[in-house]
């Protein structure tokens, strides 16, 4: 039978991320954030002194497979340390974005986020479930923001953190980051064929949640 997978794809910083982990509470499901597992793995070749680039691929493809990755609750674990402030950095984030360009990565990475689609659902947050990963999804959603609300947020995250932003910069590191994941060959970010679009620029995280339960509801 068919796993209950709602997938949510999307741009950086398009409030996916935040909607997909609030869908997956409020069903009782399991969450996959993909870009996690990407962060891990830059952060696992820049601890182990391996350059990110396509000379290193098989060699990072490597640490993907045997990847000490563990999810507690919030925390993310790379062996024995806490890695869940170190790989959300805009240099992890720019880390990631090359690691995920190179294909034996992403292949490497399949067979792990297959093993998160368990019982009672899953709610997957990336940029290739629903084109890749899992692609009989029932529920498939790619989420937008314009750039200049996407920049806002996350301006507005890093200053409550007590980080110092430039917004000019920030819009102008997502606009990069965007460009390298859509034309990427490998995966490249794009909506599946039967995905529903989402742009929040004009709702709150609220709104958006109960837009994707309600697609959700829908289908039961
Ligand atoms: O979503 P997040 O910003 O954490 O992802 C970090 C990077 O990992 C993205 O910029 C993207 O390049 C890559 N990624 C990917 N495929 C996914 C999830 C993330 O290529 N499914």
């Amino acid at each position: 039978a068919q796993l209950p997978v709602i997938c949510i794809d999307g741009p950086t910083a398009s409030g996916k991320g935040t909607v997909a982990a609030a869908v997956a509470e409020r069903l009782g499901y399991h969450f996959l954030d993909s870009g996690a597992l990407y962060r891990v793995t830059a952060l696992a070749a820049v601890r182990a002194g391996i350059p990110i680039s396509a000379e290193n691929e098989a060699a990072i493809a490597q640490l993907a497979r045997q990847l000490p990755v563990r999810f507690a609750g919030s925390r993310i674990w790379l062996g024995d340390e806490d890695v869940s402030e170190a790989i959300r950095t805009e240099e992890a984030g720019m880390n990631a974005s090359r690691v995920s360009a190179l294909p034996l990565v992403r292949k490497a990475l399949i067979a792990l986020q297959h093993s998160f689609a368990r019982l009672p659902g899953l709610v997957a947050d990336g940029r290739d479930m629903g084109t890749v990963i899992f692609p009989t999804a029932p529920l498939k959603v790619f989420m937008t923001a314009s750039a200049a609300c996407r920049a806002d947020r996350r301006y507005k995250q890093l200053i409550s953190k007590g980080i110092s932003a430039n917004i000019f910069d920030l819009r102008a590191d997502l606009e990069a980051r965007d460009a390298r994941d859509q034309n990427r060959s490998a995966a490249p970010l794009k909506p599946a064929q039967d995905a529903l679009p989402l742009d929040n620029s004009a709702l709150t995280i609220d709104e958006t949640v109960n837009q994707v339960l309600h697609w959700w509801q829908e289908r039961q």
